[in-house]
């Protein structure tokens, strides 16, 4: 799996987008550490809060079919019908990467309509951070 089939993933991803009240629309592709891609896109909610980004639905998805080691998640937004911008993750998103993902090893990629890209480290993006290791707690089984 190479970085532009993950992209292309998350282009595929973005077309089940249901956002009818910000009309943007993103999707991902989460890239799992054996190899499985759990894509995800943005659900909005009436009630606004119960929305979901498209991170958030593709990390929610591989953890209830088991999976929790990550290597690398594909981000692309852009408005309902207009060309993709670089669309990097909230930090609602960012935390929920925290609780599953090494932030010295995991990629966050994000491209744009040009084929401009950008890519970081969970570390970067999420400095000083709180996280399972602040509770001494961890997510491996028991
Ligand atoms: N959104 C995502 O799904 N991921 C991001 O990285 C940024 C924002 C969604 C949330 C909401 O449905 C819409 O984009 C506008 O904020």
């Amino acid at each position: 799996m190479d970085d532009q089939e993950l992209i292309r993933l998350a282009i595929e991803a973005r077309t089940k987008a249901y956002a009818p009240y910000s009309h943007f629309h993103v999707g991902a592709a989460l890239l799992a550490a054996d190899g499985t891609v759990y894509q995800g896109c943005n659900i909005e909610n009436a009630a606004y809060t119960p929305s979901n980004c498209a991170e958030r639905t593709a990390f929610f998805k591989a953890v209830s079919e088991g999976c929790r080691a990550f290597a690398a998640i594909a981000i692309v937004g852009g408005p309902e019908g207009g060309s993709l911008q670089l669309t990097a993750p909230c930090g609602v998103c960012r935390q929920v990467m925290m609780e599953f993902c090494d932030p010295g090893t995991f990629r966050i990629l994000m491209a744009d309509e040009s084929g401009q890209r950008k890519e970081y480290l969970l570390k970067d993006l999420m400095p000083e951070s709180f996280s399972a290791a602040d509770l001494n707690l961890c997510t491996e089984e028991e």
